[in-house]
């Protein structure tokens, strides 16, 4: 199956439980809460009261309600998936058809996002990038980023020990065994081709150069297990 329509229907099976799951998920892969992290991502985010900001992969609209919740009810914010059935779960959480924000959700791909170029102040990125083309998605980002604009994700990162030949079909075949075992067969398919779009901090900083972003910042952040990828906090700027 097509990668992107085995994506849609992995996170339309997944978007009725979709926070308490991937809650438990980055607990035992990280020791990380759900919303710790993406209050992380958030709170590293230099957000000014007259942003525009993009959602990059929205799903249930985590980020943007913490964002209107947490102080910045003012700023103009969208939000982006492919998947419809999580923007359904965003559109109820994020107040109802008038809310605001609820306006500006958008059912599209990143790899063709559809917006004018410079429409953003801030784009941020949570726990997605894993599922795209990530030259694609910065290429994308640059073109809707106003120049000065931010770009914030935190998602998982390659580790030292993925460098060795071998090791990335292993942890394949292990993301498939292991979404096969607890979730189902679409979720095993979209985490295991993943793993190819995994990035380590220095490729991260070589694909983010290549694509004009400059002021590059890389955080590796704690993880539970040696061997398991761990996340990266990236933030750069056009
Ligand atoms: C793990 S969820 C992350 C959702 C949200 N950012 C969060 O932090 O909770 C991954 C999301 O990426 C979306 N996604 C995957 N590929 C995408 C693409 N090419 N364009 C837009 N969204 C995509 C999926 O539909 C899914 O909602």
């Amino acid at each position: 199956m097509e990668d992107k329509a085995n994506i849609i229907e992995a996170f339309s099976e997944l978007a009725p439980r979709y926070e308490q799951v991937v809650n438990s998920e980055l607990n035992r892969f990280w020791g990380w809460s759900y919303t710790g992290f993406v209050n992380l991502l958030i709170s590293s985010t230099p957000i000014h009261p007259q942003d525009i900001i993009l959602d990059v992969a929205t799903g249930t609209g985590v980020i943007p309600s913490l964002l209107e919740k947490g102080g910045h009810p003012h700023n103009q914010i969208h939000g982006l998936d492919i998947t419809l059935s999580m923007l359904k779960h965003a559109k109820s959480r994020l107040g109802g058809q008038d809310g605001h924000v609820n306006q500006n959700l958008v059912c599209a791909s990143a790899m063709e996002m559809p917006y004018a170029n410079s429409s953003f102040s801030q784009v941020i990125c949570g726990l997605a990038t894993h599922h795209m083309d990530v030259n694609k998605l910065l290429h994308e980002s640059y073109c809707i980023l106003q120049s000065g604009g931010k770009l914030t994700i935190a998602d998982v990162g390659g580790s030292e020990i993925m460098k060795f030949p071998g090791i990335k079909f292993l942890v394949r075949i292990f993301a498939f065994c292991y979404f096969l075992l607890f979730e189902n067969k679409m979720r095993a398919w979209a985490e295991s081709s993943a793993v190819s779009n995994v990035l380590s901090k220095e490729d991260w900083s070589l694909v983010l150069l290549k694509s004009g972003f400059r002021n590059i910042v890389i955080q590796k952040l704690s993880t539970r297990y040696f061997w398991v990828p761990a996340p990266l906090l990236i933030k750069a700027e056009k």
